[in-house]
């Protein structure tokens, strides 16, 4: 009972912050800021978020900034999720954008860029509908795995090659609501 009981608190054990929400928070008013200042007299900018991770990040920067704005969700996953794959890279498109993007201003919200495949595919996709600009801005980015190279206009932190939850996102769907940036033990993994 008493070792089921270890067990147990070993596997719910708390990961550790790696970044602070006050830290977070400070970033993302720089990066409202660097958004208001580059499209300043744009009709309107188009928020594409990718679900899910991306959610709290768009939340904040999506009221922090003062340009015209909307929001849009995109939602994709990798073929790597799945077992038994023949694609390691390839991303699968599973909900798309509502409305038409042509000739308007597009930003893509992304929690992390890793690999990079799943960047260089919604950057695919999104520009053969020829909007008016398309960037994209990343909470995190991981450079030390980087496989594809894509642009990345705006970013928030470079972290190493660990594996972060928290402030969206997950493991295994654990661990979005986390204030934090935190870091989960590679042994849990
Ligand atoms: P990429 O296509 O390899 O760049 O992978 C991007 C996707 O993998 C992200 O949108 C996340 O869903 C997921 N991902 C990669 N690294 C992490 C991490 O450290 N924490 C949570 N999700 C991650
Ligand atoms: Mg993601």
């Amino acid at each position: 009972m008493a070792a089921a009981r270890l067990a147990t608190f070993h596997a719910v054990e708390q990961p550790s912050s790696l970044i602070s929400a006050d830290r977070i928070a400070a970033r993302v008013e720089e990066l409202a800021a660097d958004l208001d200042r580059d499209y300043t007299g744009v009709d309107e900018l188009v928020l594409v978020g990718v679900l899910k991770g991306s959610f709290v990040f768009l939340a904040d920067l999506a009221r922090r900034l003062t340009v015209p704005r909307r929001v849009e969700f995109i939602a994709v996953s990798s073929y790597g999720e799945s077992v038994g794959t023949d694609h390691p890279g390839a991303v699968r498109l599973l909900m798309d954008v509502r409305h038409p993007i042509e000739g308007r201003h597009v930003l893509i919200v992304e929690d992390i860029v890793d690999t990079g495949h799943t960047l260089a595919y919604l950057r695919r996709i999104l520009e053969a509908r020829s909007p008016a600009s398309l960037k994209t801005i990343a909470l995190v980015r991981k450079p030390d795995r980087a496989e594809v190279e894509v642009p990345l206009e705006y970013l928030g932190f470079d972290i190493p090659d660990v594996w972060v939850v928290g402030y969206g996102l997950d493991w295994a769907e654990r661990y979005r609501t986390l204030p934090d940036i935190c870091v989960v033990d590679p042994s849990e993994r």
